[in-house]
């Protein structure tokens, strides 16, 4: 396991692990200037041996859940590792989270970069096809963690890449992130079942503790009694991400008032998982040893929707043999 860290002009710093591609620190400055690592994790690459709920990882071959671990394609059934009750989850037991990437630091005009590269064989964790992915990290001189994802593969599959950063904007491990304002740039949900999949209908949010078409402190209604609150015990859905005529949308833009902090996702993707920690009980005890109490980081995992294999109304997550995969995503910085 190697550690590699990429540091802009601004003195922002990324530290990346080949193993799982991890985001392991991420310092950014406050509003006046003062460096802190915003993103929850551990010391070493050989903690995240252990159990941990995907901190700073890459996730691949399928973000998010596929319903009982099962999909159709081309009339043929795959399947895979229910490790998530009856569902599969952030591609099964050994997932891109877990493996060793092929790392190669680069400087490109943008800024500091990581390449990673990793061959998944067929039939790895049940998914077909030999699965070639490229992830880039950089750090550009614009204060953004940009992630660039190829792939290709040699036989017809299914493809669903993510990051999976917690992030506090007051800094790892300082309180949870209920007073951090949010907002999605988007008018609808995937409302999901108990097992957290999506029952298939794109419902407005508006009127729902799921409204978050302007800033709104995450805290506010996430213990209101409404049945999507309660089977996500919190946020832990999809938003439908509103069409714009650029690819790269503006997806959310989170606010930490103590801090000054600002960061916006900007995404070439269709949604974007908004997780606002509600596993996270105090068993990770992280960098400088901070407990990682109950909500103390959230992700946005920008992404096709979940168990898009078997919702045929979902954008399709199908990879041909023919085509070569590409996503981008943009974590910006500002105060
Ligand atoms: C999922 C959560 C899950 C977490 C960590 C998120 O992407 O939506 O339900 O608990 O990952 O496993």
């Amino acid at each position: 396991m190697d550690t590699f860290t990429l540091t802009n002009q601004q003195g922002l710093s990324a530290k990346i692990t080949n193993y799982g591609g991890i985001v392991m620190a991420l310092y950014v400055p406050d509003r006046s200037g003062q460096l802190d690592d915003i993103v929850l994790g551990f010391e070493t690459p050989e903690e995240y041996l252990h159990p941990h709920p995907y901190f700073g990882a890459l996730i691949g071959r399928f973000g998010n859940r596929i319903a009982k671990g099962k999909f159709t394609l081309h009339g043929i059934e795959y399947t895979l590792v229910q490790n998530n009750g009856v569902n599969s989850l952030h591609g099964g037991l050994k997932g891109f989270d877990k493996v060793i990437w092929d790392a190669k630091p680069t400087d490109t005009p943008d800024g500091p970069a990581l390449e990673l590269t990793y061959l998944s064989p067929d039939g790895e964790e049940g998914y077909p096809g030999n699965l070639l992915v490229k992830v880039i990290y950089t750090l550009t001189q614009q204060n953004e963690l940009k992630i660039d994802y190829t792939a290709t593969t040699d036989a017809d599959t299914v493809i669903n890449l993510t990051h999976h950063s917690y992030f506090n904007l007051a800094g790892a491990g300082n309180g949870d992130i209920l007073d951090h304002e949010l907002t999605l740039n988007a008018a609808r949900f995937t409302p999901i079942d108990e097992t957290l999949i999506p029952m298939g209908e794109l419902r407005p949010v508006a009127g729902t503790p799921f409204d978050f078409s302007r800033p709104t402190k995450i805290g506010l209604r996430i213990d209101e009694p409404d049945e999507q609150l309660k089977y996500g015990l919190g946020y832990d859905h999809n938003w439908v991400l509103n069409n714009s005529a650029d690819p790269l949308t503006l997806a959310a833009r989170v606010s930490e008032p103590s801090s000054g902090r600002i960061m916006e996702v900007w995404t070439t993707e269709p949604g974007i998982q908004f997780y606002s920690g509600n596993f996270l009980d105090g068993s990770n005890i992280g960098k400088g040893d901070k407990v990682y109490q109950h909500r103390y980081g959230f992700c946005l995992e920008t992404q096709h929707f979940p168990d898009s294999p078997n919702q045929p109304n979902f954008p399709s997550t199908v990879l041909k043999a023919s085509q070569t995969y590409h996503s981008t995503t943009i974590y910006k910085f500002l105060t």
